[in-house]
Formats: structure tokens, sequence, C-alpha cells
């Protein structure tokens, strides 16, 4: 509906314009709201306002004469001036109830595909193999996620690509230690990465011969020694099955088929700098080769430098990134690469898409954003912290997530059987970490706390999966197939009418998502959305309703409620729960 309010409006625009009464040359920008207050319509604008200087008009004016030319469409009930000069619109109930039965109708909840699709290759989770997988990683891999999944859904081809880090000095020293030990041993273990990176450290820092051999190791791996890449192989083979079990385990949507590690680049990595220099960016500072861009100066006004190969010949994590978005414009045919990586990276991926364009390794028009997240706190607001002050491996915190949700379960006392109460803690667990991640602000460091995460009150996943079970009881209980509900829609009430605006605006917020890759708008959503419900719920009786055109009506409006409920949540990456 806000495209079809901004399509009369710029005919309005330009009728005016015809008459003389606005100037030609303005270009207006059509900013429309949603007022808090109802009162105030369905949308607002301040559009008089900033036209007013412009057209020399006083705004309240203005927008009486921007009303009056307005073309007649009956989905618009009523059009005012409010205050110094805004208008705010109210569409009429007709177009309300069609965009219900076209949400109700519709595969995708009314959600509107994208006009013209985009490859978007999406960067996520991408850890470091040589260490387990931490709660560092948790924001990378949930958000990247639903973003995937949301873009999806508006028909966009995704590419995912788990840029993994299999390369570099600390290889050296876990092949040193895997050379050490038998193979019965090794595989043992390997099987605990945290703690096989920290004996392997230990041998490191203890004892010159082996940090000796260590040093020989990378070389070797380096160059390609076939027996020094066998095992270095075997190494990369266990952590990402690590990985693999995390992202089964949390429903995220990646496979090894979209692991495109950083050593998949090795080869291409002297022509980046080979292109770097012949497109002369290249400077030479104390052995290292360096791109100096005046975009980016310190402090003192000095432009810093992306260092692309070391005084020793290495290469650098810039320098692979270099190659990894040619690859992705070149050969995923990338219309748009979206990276969900640490905010602390802010300035590398600043540095890094500058020079990409500037080398002529980005199309001028290729689309690149770092989406950044802050970081995961623990209750003292310090980065979150296992109770012996270590990291938290992912594998043990989903293990604590899935235990603390089946004691809740069971304290609930539910009419369940044991292996439902299983089921229902593995989903209530894993998706109550998940949330608590989402529901946050993208761009705020946040805490992780567990009572709050697992709280059946509240912006939380036990709040909306218990409120989609409720939805779904009142079907189950009349033994009614939501889909197959009949009727017309009859909106009187305040709280149907209040429930009916909140389904409608799903898209909205949807594309909201997809806009900023923010998936903290939907989770606000579906919180208010199960919030409204509540209230039409104990305001208006369903299934004791004797008026059946109303009772038709309100299962409708239950149908939809659930409907949107288990979309939006899917679009997260959750799964509900038909009973809990
Ligand atoms: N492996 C890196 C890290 O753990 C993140 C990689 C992000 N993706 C990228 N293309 N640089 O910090």
């Amino acid at each position: 509906m806000k495209e079809q309010l901004e399509q009369i409006l710029a005919t309005a625009i330009a009728d005016l314009q015809q008459q003389g009464v606005l100037p030609a040359d303005v270009q207006p920008r059509i900013l429309l709201d949603r007022p808090r207050d109802k009162s105030h319509g369905d949308f607002a604008t301040n559009l008089a306002l900033t036209l007013a200087k412009p057209a020399g008009m006083n705004p309240r004016a203005l927008a009486e004469a921007l009303i009056a030319a307005l073309p007649k469409v009956d989905w618009l009930a009523q059009a005012d001036i409010a205050g110094p000069g805004f208008i705010n619109f109210t569409l009429s109930q007709q177009q309300l109830i069609d965009q219900l039965e076209h949400a109700l109708a519709s595969a995708t909840t009314g959600i509107q595909a994208a006009p013209a699709p985009k490859t978007i290759v999406i960067d996520y989770s991408s850890p470091n193999l040589a260490k387990e997988m931490h709660v560092g990683h948790l924001r990378s891999a949930i958000i990247g996620d639903a973003v995937a999944r949301v873009q999806e859904l508006l028909g966009h081809k995704v590419v995912r690509q788990n840029h993994v880090g299999d390369w570099g000095t600390q290889f050296g020293m876990l092949l040193a230690h895997m050379e050490e030990l038998g193979d019965a041993e090794l595989d043992m273990q390997l099987s605990n990465l945290e703690t096989f990176y920290k004996a392997a450290k230990k041998r490191f820092d203890d004892s010159p011969e082996f940090a000796n051999r260590a040093r020989e190791l990378v070389v070797a791996l380096q160059s390609g020694e076939a027996r020094c890449r066998k095992l270095w192989q075997q190494f990369i083979d266990v952590s990402l099955s690590h990985c693999q079990e995390v992202y089964d385990r949390l429903g995220v949507a990646l496979t090894r088929a979209d692991v495109m590690a950083e050593s998949a680049y090795n080869d291409d990595l002297p022509q980046v700098i080979e292109d770097l220099k012949a497109q002369g960016l290249l400077v030479e500072d104390q052995g290292a080769q360096c791109v100096f861009l005046d975009e980016f100066k310190n402090k003192d006004g000095e432009a810093l430098p992306v260092i692309v190969q070391k005084s020793g010949g290495g290469y650098l994590y810039a320098t692979t990134d270099l190659a990894a978005i040619r690859y992705r414009q070149n050969v995923l045919h990338g219309d748009h690469l979206m990276y969900f990586v640490d905010q602390r990276q802010g300035l590398h991926f600043q540095q890094i898409f500058t020079l990409a364009k500037k080398a002529g390794f980005a199309r001028a028009d290729l689309q690149m954003d770092h989406y950044g997240f802050g970081t995961v706190m623990g209750k003292d607001g310090r980065p979150y912290k296992s109770r012996d002050g270590g990291v938290t491996k992912l594998a043990d915190l989903l293990d604590e997530a899935e235990k603390r949700a089946l004691e809740l379960v069971q304290q609930k006392n539910s009419d369940l059987t044991a292996a439902e109460q299983e089921h229902v803690a593995k989903v209530v667990g894993i998706s109550s970490v998940k949330y608590a991640d989402l529901s946050k602000n993208r761009t705020s460091d946040y805490i992780f706390d567990w009572d709050t995460m697992l709280s059946f009150e509240g912006n939380t996943a036990p709040y909306l999966l218990y409120a989609y079970t409720r939805v779904v009881s009142i079907f189950n209980k009349a033994q009614i197939n939501p889909a197959e509900v009949s009727g017309e829609f009859v909106l009187n009430d305040e709280r149907e009418l209040e429930l009916a605006n909140l389904l409608v605006r799903f898209n909205e917020v949807v594309q909201q998502v997809a806009d900023k890759a923010m998936p903290h708008f939907l989770c606000g959503y579906l919180f208010e959305l199960a919030g409204k419900f509540s209230s039409f719920y104990e305001a208006c009786p369903i299934l004791q309703q004797d008026d059946q055109a109303l009772r038709q009506s309100r299962l409708k409006l239950a149908a939809l409620t659930a409907k949107t409920l288990r979309q939006g949540l899917q679009l997260l990456g959750i799964h509900t729960l038909e009973k809990m």
C-alpha cells in the first residue's frame, strides 16, 4: 500500500508542477511514516513541510493543494491535514480486507517478491578452523542465516559462502603437535580441538625445538609438500565436521558445499599482487607491499596502508579477501556481496571494498556491504566467558541450552510424554539462544543471559513459541483446518481492527529486514503480533461466538496470525511447535 500511496502522491506533485504551483525542477523525496497513534491514520507524510519553501507557500495551504490534486482511488478513505502541515492518510476498510484475504491465500503470507531478483553472495559464519567454534561465532552464523532466508523468500538467488580460515602460521604449530602423536592418540585428541590447540600452544611456548619444527612445517605446507598437506587436510576435515555439527544443531543452512576456504584463493594471490602492481597501486614500505588509500587516514592525517604482501613474501587476510571479491563477482556472478562479520573488522572491509573498486577487481556497480555486529557479553558486562574463565565452546553452550530448557519443560508439568518433552526442550533451548541474538539490534553488544532468554515473558523464543501453540490449539480444539476457514472478514471491534492492521504490515517489516539486514525488526513485529492477538482473544470470543459470521471472521484472523507467526519464525530459522 505504501508504494501505491507514493505513486498517487507523485502524480499529485506532477500535477501541481504542471499547474505551476510547484517549481518544475524540485524532485521531492516522498517519505511515508506509520503514525504511532491510530487516530492519525495509517500513513503520514511531511511532504508539504519540505516542499513549502521551494514552492514559496504556507505548508498547510500546500498540503491542501496536494490533497486536492490526489487522483481518486477507492482504497483511500481519507486524507487530512494535521498540525503545521502533515498529511495523514486513512485507508479504506475494504483495502484492509483485501490485503488480509491476499495474505491468507498467498504462499508467502503476502510477502512481495523483489521486482528485479539479484544474485546475492552472503559471507557468514566463516570461523577460523584452528580452534573450535565458540560463543563469538554465534552472531555471524545466526544473523547471516536469517538474512539469507529472507533474501531467498524475496526471490533472490542466494549464494552462501563460508570463508573459513584454514591457512596461516598457527597451522604449523598444530601440524607439529599432530606429528608427535600416534594415530590412536591423535584421533582422540582431535575430538576436542579446544584442548588440542591449547596443548599445541603449550608445546610451542615451552620447547624451542618444537617451535622450530612448527615454523618448518608452515614453509612445507605453503610449498605444497605432500605429507604435510595430508596432515593439514586431516585436521581441516575434523575441524569442518565439528562446524557442521554445530550448524546442524543450530538449524543454520550451511553445508560443506558452501565452504570456500581461504586456502582456495592461494593460487590467485600472486596474480592479485601483479594486478595491483600493473595498476601502479603498490608501494614498498619496509619491504612489505602496500597500497595507500587517501580515503583512510590515521589521526595525524597520514594515509593508512593496506598491506597485501609481507616482506618475507607471505600474503595477508586482505589479499585473500581481494581475491574472494573477484571470485564472487566473476565466477559466482554476484550483484551484491554481503558480509556478516564482527564490527571490529569494519575498517578492513571499507579498505578492501574501496581498493577492489579502485583496482578494477569490482565493477563500479557491484554492491558490497559489511554488516557488523556487536560482542556477546556476560552479565558482568565483559565479553562472555565460561565458568572457568575460558571461551565457551559453542557445542557446550548448546548442550547447556537444551539441558536448561528440559528443566523448564519438566517444571511446566504439561501432558507431554518424555519423548515429546525432549523434543520440545531441544527446540526451545536452541531457539532461545538464536532468538536472543536475533532480537537485539545487530550493531549493539548484547548480554547473554540464560534466565532472560529462557523466560516465557517478554520478547523471547519461549514466549513466541508458546503464543503460536495457543493459536493453533483453537483449531485443534474445534477440529478445524486453519487453511480451510470460509466466510468473510467482519471487522467491528477495535481489537479486531488493531490485529488486522498489524497483520497486513508483515510484508513491510520483512522488506525492511532485507533492506537493512536487521532481523530484530521482525522479532519486534512478531512479539507485538503475539501481544495483539492475546488482547484480541481475551476480548473477542471465537469458538464461543454464537454469531456464525463473526465466528468465521475471527477464525480467519486467528488463522492468519498463526500463519504469520510461523512464517516469521521460519524466516528467523526457528521451528514452531504444535504443542508444548
Ligand atoms: N575468519 C575470519 C575471522 O574469524 C572471518 C572471515 C570473514 N569473512 C571474510 N571474507 N573476511 O575473523
